[in-house]
């Protein structure tokens, strides 16, 4: 049987986009078995996913819409996670980025994709309201 749910898009063979986060899985990040939780590895998506959409709102941006997420494959303590960013689509206001979280594990030399999905931003002002995203402030390269 595949170990990947057949309404998974098929993993790339090696990160696609630009690096936005890189960081390492530590025992605080466990979940009560043992492995990472995935609260953690959402929220840092979700900041991978944040830092890359400032690019091209250039202004504050708050997550609207998490969506297509797949959990392919569990993280574990020592991994070195990397989280990629793609554009989507970019709107008036809010921009879609696929975030993807790949790890290498201790002792590994390859990267394994272990988690994806969309995540919507949408540009505020400083009262929260949305807000139009500025032409020619896109770094827009997928
Ligand atoms: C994000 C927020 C400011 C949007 O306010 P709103 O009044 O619903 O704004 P709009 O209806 O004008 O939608 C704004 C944009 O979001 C998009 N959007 C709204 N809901 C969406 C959803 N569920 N999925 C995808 N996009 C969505 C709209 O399509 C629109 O995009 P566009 O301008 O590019 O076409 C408001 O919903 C909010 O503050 N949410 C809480 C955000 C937050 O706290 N996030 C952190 C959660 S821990």
């Amino acid at each position: 049987m595949a170990d990947t749910p057949i309404h998974a898009a098929p993993a790339p063979a090696a990160p696609e986009g630009e690096l936005s986060i890189r960081t390492l899985a530590m025992p605080a990040d466990t979940n009560q078995n043992g492995d990472i939780f995935g609260g953690w590895l959402l929220s840092q998506m979700d900041l991978a996913g944040s830092i890359y959409a400032y690019k091209t709102t250039q202004s504050r941006n708050v997550t609207v819409a998490i969506e297509a997420m797949t959990f392919r494959k569990p993280v574990y303590v020592g991994d070195v996670v990397s989280v990629y960013a793609t554009t989507v689509r970019v709107g008036r206001t809010s921009i879609t980025v696929h975030v993807a979280a790949w790890v290498q594990r201790r002792n590994e030399s390859k990267s394994i994709l272990v988690t994806d999905g969309n995540y919507t931003y949408v540009a505020v002002d400083d009262s929260g309201h949305p807000q139009t995203i500025r032409q020619g402030s896109s770094s827009v390269s997928a």
